[in-house]
């Protein structure tokens, strides 16, 4: 372990032009204590100016150098001065931020080395998890929110795609048709194609058949991977991201992603329309004494791993305006060159712990990262990155004017707050106690444009009871009307085939009459799970060739049974991935 220097010859140099190059006037972030050939200097403060937080930065390194442990460093003392924090975190390791340290050798060791005094203290955090798949207060957007532009990104839709959905936003706006989850999209997708629907749309336009199935069919893509659960109300408020405790500290919104960390496409999805809103509902700012909020991406290369292009420049796009709204976005992950070049050269901080060079991309990586810093004549950065220890990184910052600071190997502080994750089931009892908790545990199952609709052309939702029927008659699904996929469809779109479905599971088809007089079952408790079978149930195109079994596929209930065989497929084929 490194102690202070003596400072035998008065001259040191080297701690006194960092700490000058890095001394401000105004409130800091602290990320350490400046180093050399192994000496850390107590007096060379290694921080960043408040008010350059929103210049946005990158915190890099191999797995296990202490890259988490920065951001959490650096969010418990944004919320400390003020600033609200966004986090997302993929891990569930953010959720330490919650609770005092309890100090063990290690920390201690290093408060010693870095000259500090140190206080354990817990952060004000909200927990959030997306739809309520995690221990935190469920979030949700309408997909109308959305709008056509990101959702065509999202679903990496080309341009024809795109403008297709330009013009079902536009009808949905104009008849006052709410667009709230997939299936409202979908339904109203399958409606504009319809016989009724097309000749109402040619007053502002058209839409291929074949457009709308490839739309259809990104969608049930994007519904597999549980997208429904957080398309939705009562949709997030910005506001709720960007409060302030009674005593004056920013509340860090932790994300919990842990249990959708293998969907990365749905969580990016979530925030790529979080950072849009972000941008739309915020003012210009200029330049601020501190941020209005924080944003840290943990994980980041899952964030663009895979991401369709337009995603990407989505997000360099508004990454380079919302700095003037007074946000700071951090990406936080193991190569720098997980982030895509026009967001990396946006960046104003950069915090880079050890980099092996064990592969080719490595040694790449390791180049390129060394190229994209300031010269320095203090270190060799291409060995210092590969000899750097945990909780240790080479540090620039922007100073107060925004020019770049010196190059700094830097011993990074222990954080105040525990480092390592909060039990899930403790998280979940902060998430369910907070008051968020009655804003938004509660799914808003409102009118909107499937119920609609169907009314429209006088059916029923399939799967929900209808309405006001006195004879407890069913009338006929909306489905039947050619507003919902067929199972044919649904298996088409998984790749099966309805031959590859082992009808013997199916049970004996019933006398078809009676079948269709029968009143159709809601069971379902949730509106995502009845909207879901809505969308399964749907005329089939399959040629009638006479037989039982087809006859039985043709009815309600063989629909129905056929639609229950092929979400099994699904869960199970999700279950797989
Ligand atoms: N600043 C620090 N102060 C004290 N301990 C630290 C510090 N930085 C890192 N550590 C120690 O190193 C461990 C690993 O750090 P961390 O979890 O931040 O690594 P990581 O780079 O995020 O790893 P991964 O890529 O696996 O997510 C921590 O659990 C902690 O024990
Ligand atoms: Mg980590």
């Amino acid at each position: 372990m490194t102690t202070e220097a003596p400072d035998t010859d008065g001259t040191n140099e080297f701690a006194t032009r960092l700490a000058a190059a890095y001394a401000t006037d105004g409130p800091t972030v602290d990320i350490g204590r400046a180093m050399l050939d192994g000496v850390t200097h107590h007096d060379a403060v290694i921080q960043v100016p408040l008010a350059m937080c929103n210049r946005h930065g990158l915190i890099a390194g191999a797995t296990g150098t202490g890259k988490t442990v920065t951001l959490q460093l650096l969010a418990e003392q944004l919320s400390a001065q003020g600033v609200p924090v966004f986090a997302a975190d993929i891990k569930g390791d953010l959720s330490g931020l919650v609770k005092a340290a309890e100090p063990g050798s290690k920390i201690n060791e290093r408060v010693e080395t870095m000259g500090l005094s140190y206080t354990p203290a817990g952060a004000p955090v909200q927990f959030w998890a997306l739809g309520g798949q995690g221990p935190g207060v469920p979030v949700r957007a309408a997909i109308g929110g959305f709008g056509p532009d990101l959702l065509a990104k999202v679903l990496d839709a080309n341009e024809t795609q795109r403008s297709s959905l330009a013009l079902v936003f536009h009808y949905a706006d104009q008849r006052g048709l709410p667009l709230l989850d997939l299936v409202d999209l979908s339904d109203l997708l399958k409606y504009l194609i319809s016989d009724e629907g097309k000749a109402e749309l040619k007053s502002i336009g058209g839409l291929s058949t074949q457009t709308a199935g490839v739309l259809l069919r990104k969608m049930v893509e994007l519904e597999q991977q549980d997208a429904e659960l957080f398309f939705g109300e009562p949709e997030l408020s910005i506001d709720h991201l960007m409060q302030v405790t009674p005593d004056g500290k920013g509340v860090i919104s932790c994300l919990e992603l842990a249990q959708v960390q293998d969907r990365p496409r749905l969580f990016s999805t979530f925030l790529m329309w979080l950072l849009a809103s972000l941008y739309e509902d915020l003012p210009e700012a200029g330049d601020l004494d501190k941020p209005k909020l924080v944003f840290f991406f943990d994980e980041a290369h899952l964030l663009f791993n895979d991401a369709p292009k337009a995603f990407v420049e989505q997000v360099a796009q508004t990454v380079r305006l919302i700095r003037s709204k007074g946000v700071g976005v951090f990406f936080v992950t193991q190569l720098p060159d997980d982030v895509p070049d026009d967001v990396l050269a946006q960046l104003g901080t950069r915090v880079q712990h050890a980099l092996r060079a064990y592969t080719p991309r490595d040694a790449k990586a390791l180049k390129a990262a060394v190229s994209t810093y300031p010269r320095t004549d203090d270190y060799e950065l291409e060995e210092v990155l590969t000899q750097l220890g945990t909780g240790e990184a080479v540090v620039t910052a922007l100073s107060e004017r925004g020019a770049p600071n010196p190059v700094a190997w830097t011993m990074v502080r222990p954080p105040q707050s525990q480092i390592g994750a909060v039990d899930p089931a403790e998280v979940k009892t902060m998430a369910e106690t907070s008051t968020m908790w009655p804003i938004y545990s509660e799914e808003i199952d409102r009118d909107s444009a499937r119920e609609m609709l169907a009314r429209k052309m006088g059916v029923e939702p399939v799967g929900e009871e209808p309405a006001g029927d006195p004879t407890g008659e069913a009338a006929p699904a909306a489905a039947d009307a050619g507003a919902g996929p067929s199972a044919e469809d649904l298996l088409r779109d998984s790749g099966l085939s309805a031959d590859g479905v082992d009808l013997s599971t199916l049970p004996p088809p019933p006398d078809p009459p009676a079948a269709k007089a029968e009143k159709p079952k809601s069971t379902s408790k949730s509106k995502s799970t009845s909207k879901s079978r809505s969308k399964s149930s749907g005329s089939s195109k399959k040629k009638d060739d006479g037989n039982a079994v087809t006859d039985f596929l043709k009815s309600r209930e063989g629909r129905a049974t056929v639609n229950n065989v092929v979400r099994g497929i699904f869960d199970l084929l999700k279950k797989k991935r």
